[in-house]
């Protein structure tokens, strides 16, 4: 039987992803309604794959005998002053859900819960991929600045993330 704190921070870590997916759905739309297809696409995807994170953990506490809880999801932003601002916020969002992660390795690491503890490190690696593509994308928004020409072919290039 999982440990009940550990099995609470699982719980949590569902809700987190859960509201990472909605956070970036609401970022769609957010394009969507700036005629920004590909950007909307992206996150998009995006949602889809925290969806994806959080049925993982949810699996992973059902293979462990627990009690999958779920918990209200808190509803997210719908507005940003402008696309820099979307990244910088999604940059900023995978940095705080990384340091969730790593408070999970400690709890497991702290009770000597290896089998979580090998679970989670599929996440360690993720969150460093998740951080870098948002710093990636930050970057080129900066680059481009108020470039129409520029937002233009990122929109094209972001469209064709499947
Ligand atoms: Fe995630
Ligand atoms: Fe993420």
């Amino acid at each position: 039987m999982i440990d009940q704190n550990m099995l609470k921070q699982l719980n949590g870590q569902v809700n987190a992803e859960l509201y990472s997916a909605y956070l970036y759905l609401s970022m769609s739309a957010y394009f969507e309604g700036k005629n920004l297809k590909g950007f909307a696409n992206w996150m998009r995807v995006q949602s889809k794959e925290e969806l994806g994170h959080a049925m993982k953990i949810y699996d992973f506490i059902i293979e462990r005998g627990g009690r999958a809880e779920l918990a209200k999801i808190e509803t997210p932003e719908k507005d940003w002053p402008s696309p820099v601002d979307v990244f910088k916020k999604t940059l900023e969002h995978e940095k705080h859900v990384t340091s969730l992660i790593n408070g999970l390795v400690k709890t497991a690491r702290s009770i000597d819960d290896y089998a979580t503890e090998i679970f989670l490190q599929w996440f360690v690696t993720e969150q460093v991929e998740e951080e870098a593509n948002a710093e990636e994308i930050l970057n080129k928004l900066e680059m481009i600045k108020d470039s129409k020409n520029g937002v233009f072919m990122l929109d094209r290039e972001l469209g064709a993330r499947q």
